[in-house]
């Protein structure tokens, strides 16, 4: 069975799924992007996901072109579709078709494309092991708090890791570490606290992180909302990153050192266990 894709309105196999030459997403990156995790068929977080959306695209100026509900029903019928049960969705939306000028067109529409990718992520063998992180500088724009479909920089970043033998950068400026190239960044310290870099326009608002803190706070772990330098995570009892795509990894090596005994602490491996609970029965279902 082909991989059926939404776009502008239609359901359709990826192969027929088409994007004019002139789209601004393609010539300028001119448009915002969300990803969300689907877990037992069930989609995780989306409300949050959906909000934000919300604001990324007002931060553009791109209408939102579906309410939440018509956005959900996108969601889950190319998970219907595609038979998909574990996995991400993926969709973005551009300012439109126009001539190339770099004013806003006038009547252009917003281009959306929709996707998804099946992924094993509640037994995925890196939860397991964890991953290595390297750490590399943080060359992007002044407004990460947009999830913007221009993801150079963070291309660049995860090429890097990969040649270094690691799975996910930590981008760094001024010497605190920022986030992942695509994830939160997370160190335990010591004592026992969870070290989380506090939102602006800096960071990405993850979604992930969110729930986590929310969940870590009625565990009652403490939460220490403030930047970390990198020779602090080098020096952290345990560290881990969030994502829609992974919800909680253990990060066990930074640039090359292990995180505390180089393997997943118990802080880290607690949160992952809280989180795919609440992935597992969502406060929509369980009010059903
Ligand atoms: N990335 N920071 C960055 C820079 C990201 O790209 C992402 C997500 C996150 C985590 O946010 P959330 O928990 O809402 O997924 C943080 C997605 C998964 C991606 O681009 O594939």
């Amino acid at each position: 069975m082909s991989r059926i894709v939404f776009l502008n309105g239609s359901f359709l196999p990826i192969e027929e799924a088409r994007v004019p030459f002139m789209d601004r997403g393609f010539l300028f990156g001119d448009g915002v992007y969300e990803g969300i995790g689907v877990l037992d068929g069930r989609l995780v977080d989306n409300e949050a996901h959906l909000e934000r959306l919300e604001r990324s695209l007002a931060e553009v100026r791109i209408p939102n072109p579906y309410s939440p509900a018509e956005w959900t029903a996108l969601e889950e019928e190319i998970v219907r579709r595609n038979g998909m049960t574990e996995g991400f969705i993926y969709f973005q939306v551009t300012r439109g078709v126009a001539e190339r000028d770099f004013f806003f067109p006038e009547d252009a529409k917003p281009t959306v494309a929709m996707f998804t990718q099946a992924k094993t992520i509640a037994d995925a063998p890196a939860a397991r092991t964890g991953i290595a992180v390297v750490t590399v500088p943080d060359l992007r724009w002044a407004r990460r708090d947009v999830k913007s479909i221009n993801l150079l920089a963070q291309v660049l970043a995860k090429q890097a890791a990969k040649e270094a033998g690691a799975q996910e950068a930590w981008m760094v400026e001024d010497g605190y570490v920022t986030e992942g190239g695509s994830s939160s960044a997370f160190i335990v310290t010591t004592g026992g606290s969870i070290v989380v870099r506090p939102l602006s326009q800096a960071i990405l608002p993850g979604i992930t992180r969110k729930s986590l803190l929310r969940l870590s706070q009625e565990d009652g772990i403490p939460l220490e909302e403030r930047r970390f330098t990198v020779e602090e995570a080098h020096g952290a009892a345990e560290a881990f990153l969030t994502s829609a795509s992974n919800f909680v990894l253990p990060v066990v090596s930074i640039d090359g050192r292990p995180v505390g005994e180089g393997k997943p602490g118990p802080i880290t491996r607690r949160l992952r266990e809280l989180y795919l609970q609440m992935a597992r029965a969502p406060a929509s279902l369980a009010a059903e």
